[in-house]
């Protein structure tokens, strides 16, 4: 057969056959991403920085494993073949040698780009270049992807997306892919084929519930994004994760919030991707973000993601059923003020339809470990009792 046939059709079954890689973020993905503190004002250094940070202060013994560079890190123009280029001021050795040095350290490299012409912020998108692209990508060895939307005019999201998975596929490296469209046209109805994790929302901002215009968009603090997304959870599972954005955790929210925010996020089974300066957190912070015991409720491998069981009294009650038939409850207070919250397991059977998982602590008797503050509270057959500050929360695991 004529050599332009063969790959003729070597190139048809490959894209035939296109999926996205399978077997890669099985729990949520783990990391940080430099866009919620840096914008585009990211440098070499900074990242260097940040992976040292991962070791040293135990953010990657507790599970965190990506280190994703966003908008602002190339230049602003392609080169004369179309590549394109890292930015030679802010990353002058360039992403190969970035990429090394974070996997020197056991971690995972991440980049950013986007769907359409030109990303957010200006630089050069993928649109038209996508496969040109994942093979810049391969060559450097991302392991991760996050693409975004803007400049996309009339495209279709799908589709769009559709091509770049096809795009890191053909190029052959693994890559975790992170859909970015903020939920616009409901991903979660078509990610799960195309993608690793999608954005449910517009961005993320650092109060605890509020929306901030900004002009064609607004930005959305964490409980607003939240009620805008908590009926999907159908969607969520191993290898495919509703994406409630980049925590703001250390950004500016009081103690407890950013408390809350981390155990919602684990509740939610949302990836966890830190958006704080590693190099200035407070310990109270980085207590929050290395918590291992609320990480194994993220990270639980069932992938159930969490549902709201009730919100009377100004109390957020959410339920997230776990491996080994144990259940993890988190208890918010919205309130102004402290509570003595007071819990009567018996009068609260829990049952997921969803996943067909049932609890009735009257016929057994669990457990209760509170993983906020690292103690056995003894077991469901006496009332849990707890003072909860306002805007704190208490989060148990319960199980025999
Ligand atoms: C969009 C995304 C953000 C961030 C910026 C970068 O707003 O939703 O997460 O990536 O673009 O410009």
């Amino acid at each position: 057969m004529n050599k332009k046939i063969v790959l003729f059709l070597f190139l048809l079954s490959l894209n035939i056959n296109a999926q996205k890689f399978d077997g890669l973020a099985e729990t949520p993905p783990m990391g940080w991403n430099s866009w919620n503190t840096f914008g585009t004002d990211i440098n070499e250094k900074l990242v260097k920085d940040i992976a040292d940070q991962f070791i040293e202060l135990g953010l990657k013994d507790a599970g965190y494993e990506y280190i994703v560079l966003d908008d602002g890190w190339m230049s602003k123009e392609r080169d004369v073949n179309g590549d394109l280029v890292a930015d030679p001021i802010k990353f002058p050795s360039g992403m190969k040698v970035l990429a090394d040095y974070i996997h020197s350290k056991g971690l995972k490299f991440g980049l950013y780009n986007c769907a359409g012409s030109k990303t957010c912020a200006g630089y050069p998108g993928s649109r038209g270049h996508e496969y040109q692209d994942a093979k810049l990508y391969a060559s450097w060895e991302v392991d991760y992807l996050k693409y975004d939307w803007c400049n996309t005019g009339k495209i279709n999201a799908e589709s769009a997306y559709i091509t770049m998975r096809d795009a890191l596929k053909a190029a052959g490296r693994p890559v975790v892919f992170s859909i970015c469209e903020w939920g616009d046209n409901e991903p979660w109805k078509w990610g799960k084929e195309v993608g690793h994790l999608w954005r449910a929302t517009g961005d993320i901002i650092n109060c605890w519930d509020c929306e901030i215009g900004h002009g064609s968009w607004s930005s959305s603090g964490v409980w607003t994004i939240i009620n805008m997304r908590k009926d999907i959870r159908e969607s969520a599972g191993p290898g495919h994760w509703n994406d409630f954005d980049m925590m703001e955790v250390g950004n500016g929210m009081t103690a407890a919030e950013d408390r809350s925010h981390f155990v919602m996020w684990s509740m939610l089974a949302s990836p966890l991707i830190m958006g704080n300066d590693l190099r200035e957190m407070s310990k109270e912070t980085l207590s929050t973000l290395i918590n291992k015991e609320v990480i194994s409720v993220n990270q639980d491998k069932l992938g159930i993601q969490g549902f709201r069981f009730s919100n009377e009294n100004k109390m957020e009650i959410w339920i997230k059923p776990l491996d080994n038939n144990q259940w993890a409850l988190s208890f918010v207070n919205m309130s102004d003020d402290a509570v003595d919250f007071v819990f009567d397991w018996q009068k609260h059977p829990l049952s997921d339809d969803v996943n067909g998982r049932y609890l009735d602590l009257n016929k057994e008797v669990y457990e209760v470990r509170d993983l906020t503050h690292h103690q056995n509270l003894g077991d469901t057959s006496k009332k849990l009792k707890a003072k909860i500050a306002s805007h704190d929360v208490v989060v148990v695991r319960i199980g025999k």
